[in-house]
């Protein structure tokens, strides 16, 4: 018999414990790259493919470095109907890079994401933790003005 019972493994907690980890990782170096994963991976005694699924699951972490502020436009349905892809587009040519990007002087990175939470106010965008809703083209210059 066994007198020393395993504890039951809280695999939610595991996971939640890890976007924390993960969360706070990044905001320290900025992105997480594959060499910081390696070395949480291994203070925490997780598998790398553990740490890399959270860390790439979530759109808010990032595997890449990014610039100084990150755009995150909504490419669900509900934006999709409401013509995201002209903001998109406008995104696109103020910044003069494309989704996946950043821009040369790092000012800007520049990602696709699924929605937002703001689906009633369609079009959406995030500005770093600064949401956007009811877009159009001629009101994206104005708002990445406010972004040094
Ligand atoms: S679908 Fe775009 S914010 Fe929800």
């Amino acid at each position: 018999m066994n007198n020393h019972p395993q504890q039951p493994s809280n695999r939610s907690e595991d996971r939640q414990n890890l976007l924390l980890l993960l969360k706070d990782a990044q905001r320290r170096s900025g992105y997480l790259s594959d060499q910081l994963m390696r070395e949480l991976a291994e203070s925490v005694g997780v598998t790398c493919s553990e740490i890399y699924g959270v860390g790439t699951f979530y759109s808010f972490l990032s595997t890449r470095p990014q610039g100084r502020n990150i755009i995150r436009a909504c490419k669900s349905l509900p934006c999709c109907l409401k013509d995201s892809h002209l903001v998109i587009s406008s995104i696109e040519g103020a910044i003069g890079i494309r989704a996946g990007e950043i821009t040369p002087d790092g000012r800007f990175s520049f990602e696709l994401v699924n929605c937002i939470g703001a689906c009633d106010s369609a079009p959406a965008i995030l500005v770093n933790n600064d949401l956007y809703t009811e877009l159009t083209p001629r009101k994206i210059s104005q708002i990445l003005k406010e972004y040094d």
